[in-house]
């Protein structure tokens, strides 16, 4: 079983990891090159963004081509998911992927710009993760087949969500990012930005092409990187998951 994920504070690649398989992670799949993929069950994680799967996962999954004889999509997500699983099986359709299996996971929101992540870490343990989880292992395992599909207004607000996110990630990008004089050039940004958009010589510099994942804010040792707007001066990274594995998930270059 492959597993393909995306991450950028930790918890999709917990998820992953939790189910088991090879894990492949998406950012490095894109940097190689490798867009043919085989194997008995192929599975994808990855967060929810704009009530609907992050453009790196979609783009992934276009330009790819898989085989499989069981197909699952697990999302996680923060406060509200919408129809974003029932987006990826959409998208999955039109590249050849007939899902058999979708679920979602509910976890920390690591939004920066709506929720306090000292909010989010109190009620972490309402969210009922670890429940939830040991029942998806467990259907996959048993290569359940059932879907999540939700009604018309929430398929509404995934269409809507994706759209404005790629607006806003387009207008304002990375340019809603402010460095603090106490950057000291340590180039963890410039590790775990999945798409080669920071690079620093002694600070560091966007080049314009952000994904909005807030990789490199949550993960500053010197939480020297701002959101002009933000609600939480706090930082995340689950608990389960290594700064190392989330620069090994989404460095894009070979340092
Ligand atoms: C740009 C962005 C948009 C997000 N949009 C949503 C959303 O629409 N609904 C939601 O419940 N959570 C949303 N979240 C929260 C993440 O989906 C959630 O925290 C996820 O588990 C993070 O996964 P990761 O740690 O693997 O990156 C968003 C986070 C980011 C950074």
């Amino acid at each position: 079983m492959k597993i393909f994920y995306f991450t950028a504070t930790g918890n999709s690649l917990y998820v992953a990891k939790r189910i088991g398989g090879e894990l492949c992670s998406i950012p490095q799949m894109v940097k190689e090159g490798t867009n043919e993929f085989v194997d008995e069950a192929i599975g994808f994680v990855f967060p929810c963004y704009g009530f609907a799967p992050p453009r790196m996962v979609l783009n992934f999954i276009k330009k790819s081509k898989f085989k499989a004889n069981y197909f699952f999509a697990i999302m996680t997500y923060g406060n509200k998911a919408a129809s974003g699983l029932g987006y990826m099986e959409k998208i999955g359709n039109q590249a050849g992927i007939q899902f058999n299996y979708t679920n979602e996971v509910l976890m920390v929101d690591n939004y920066l710009p709506i929720f306090k992540i000292e909010e989010q870490l109190k009620k972490e343990d309402t969210k009922k993760t670890e429940e939830k989880l040991e029942q998806i292992v467990k259907d996959i395992k048993s290569r359940q087949k059932q879907f999540v599909r939700k009604g018309f207004v929430s398929n509404v607000l995934s269409k809507g969500g994706s759209k404005l996110i790629n607006k806003l990630n387009q207008d304002a990008g990375d340019k809603q990012f402010i460095v603090r004089d106490n950057c000291n050039g340590c180039k963890v940004c410039e590790k775990v930005c999945p798409i080669s958009n920071i690079k620093v010589d002694r600070k560091p510099e966007y080049l314009h092409k952000c994904e909005g994942c807030f990789a490199c804010i949550h993960h500053c040792p010197q939480t020297a990187i701002h959101l002009k707007i933000e609600r939480s001066n706090t930082r995340f990274m689950n608990r389960n998951v290594k700064l190392k594995e989330i620069i090994d998930a989404n460095n894009q270059s070979n340092s």
